[in-house]
């Protein structure tokens, strides 16, 4: 009997952790709450019994999919079971009036140079460096941002659970009526997972002037999230400064023994940073790539 490809347009989460976990690659259920939505995907089945599938998420205007899990069973692989996956999705949500599809992939992925060689023949844009992510033990990050520092006069830091209901309102105005900060580093995404005794605002003569909002993404680890500093207050020492005080704040707190964050492919300054002083004090750090693929009507 041969391969049956079937595409569904809203598979839930729930429905995967209870049927799908080996066809799951990476592990999207790690990040638990934070995915909403259902998802669309192809599962390959033989005889009735799944044996390969490709997931992802679709944006909020119906134009651009991100595929989140790809996985074929080893024992089925090499069988062009990946690639027909891969088109069938792509066909489907040609018809649902899908523009464009974008992938990220880890550089230490095992079967890297599979994904690599389908992406190509399936005329993906070449895969460009995203951003690092950088983990480690909280202890460990003390010699990374802890460096005897102080706080310029006038500033101070406040935890975000202080932080009063009207001074979010304050950031919220603000920000409409000057665009204050980049979207993705807004301190109201997530809001049911920050961990607000870890968070933390900074003030400038008691105003608020920026902040660092972490997010609890397991029982073990705190995501340092959104980083903004207000463009008059900005220095790369005031951002190390936070990063210390946030990691300062966990390590009393107590709670959580990992931390986490991501460096975007642009900020330069902060990947050099990080490739001196991350792995040498045992941080873990990875390499993002993102592939991308016009897809024409
Ligand atoms: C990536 C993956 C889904 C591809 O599935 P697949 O069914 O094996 O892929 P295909 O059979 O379509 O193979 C694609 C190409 O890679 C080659 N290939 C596949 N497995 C290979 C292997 N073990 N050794 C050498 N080449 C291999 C195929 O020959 C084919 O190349 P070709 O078109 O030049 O012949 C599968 O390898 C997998 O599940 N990997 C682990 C999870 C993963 O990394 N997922 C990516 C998440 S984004």
């Amino acid at each position: 009997m041969d391969y049956k490809f079937q595409y569904s347009a809203a598979i839930s989460l729930k429905w995967i952790k209870d049927n799908m976990m080996g066809l799951v690659f990476p592990d999207i259920t790690k990040q638990g709450d934070r995915i909403q939505k259902n998802f669309k995907g192809v599962i390959v089945s033989k005889n009735n019994v799944p044996v390969g599938m490709i997931l992802g998420l679709s944006d909020m205007n119906l134009k651009d999919f991100r595929i989140m899990s790809f996985r074929v069973k080893p024992d089925h692989s090499n069988n062009k079971l990946g690639f027909r996956l891969l088109i069938a999705l792509e066909e489907n949500l040609k018809k649902e009036g899908f523009e464009r599809l974008e992938l990220q992939f880890r550089s230490h992925w095992k079967s890297l140079f599979v994904l690599e060689k389908l992406l190509q023949k399936t005329k993906w844009k070449q895969p460009e460096f995203n951003m690092k992510i950088c983990q480690s033990l909280v202890e460990q990050a003390f010699p990374v941002f802890h460096r005897g520092h102080q706080l310029p006069n006038d500033y101070t830091f406040t935890s975000w659970k202080l932080v009063s209901d009207q001074e979010k309102k304050d950031i919220k105005k603000q920000h409409d009526q000057n665009r204050w900060y980049p979207e993705e580093v807004s301190p109201f995404i997530l809001t049911d997972i920050i961990e607000p005794e870890v968070s933390l605002a900074l003030r400038f003569k008691g105003q608020i002037v920026g902040w660092l909002i972490i997010h609890q993404i397991s029982t073990e680890t705190l995501e340092y999230t959104s980083l903004f500093i207000d463009e008059a207050h900005r220095s790369f020492k005031m951002g190390h400064l936070l990063m210390g005080e946030g990691i300062l704040s966990q390590s009393n707190q107590n709670k959580f023994p990992k931390f986490l964050f991501t460096v975007k492919a642009t900020n330069r300054l902060m990947l050099k940073f990080i490739d001196r002083n991350g792995p040498s004090n045992g941080m873990v750090v990875t390499d993002i790539f993102k592939a991308e693929k016009k897809l024409l009507p």
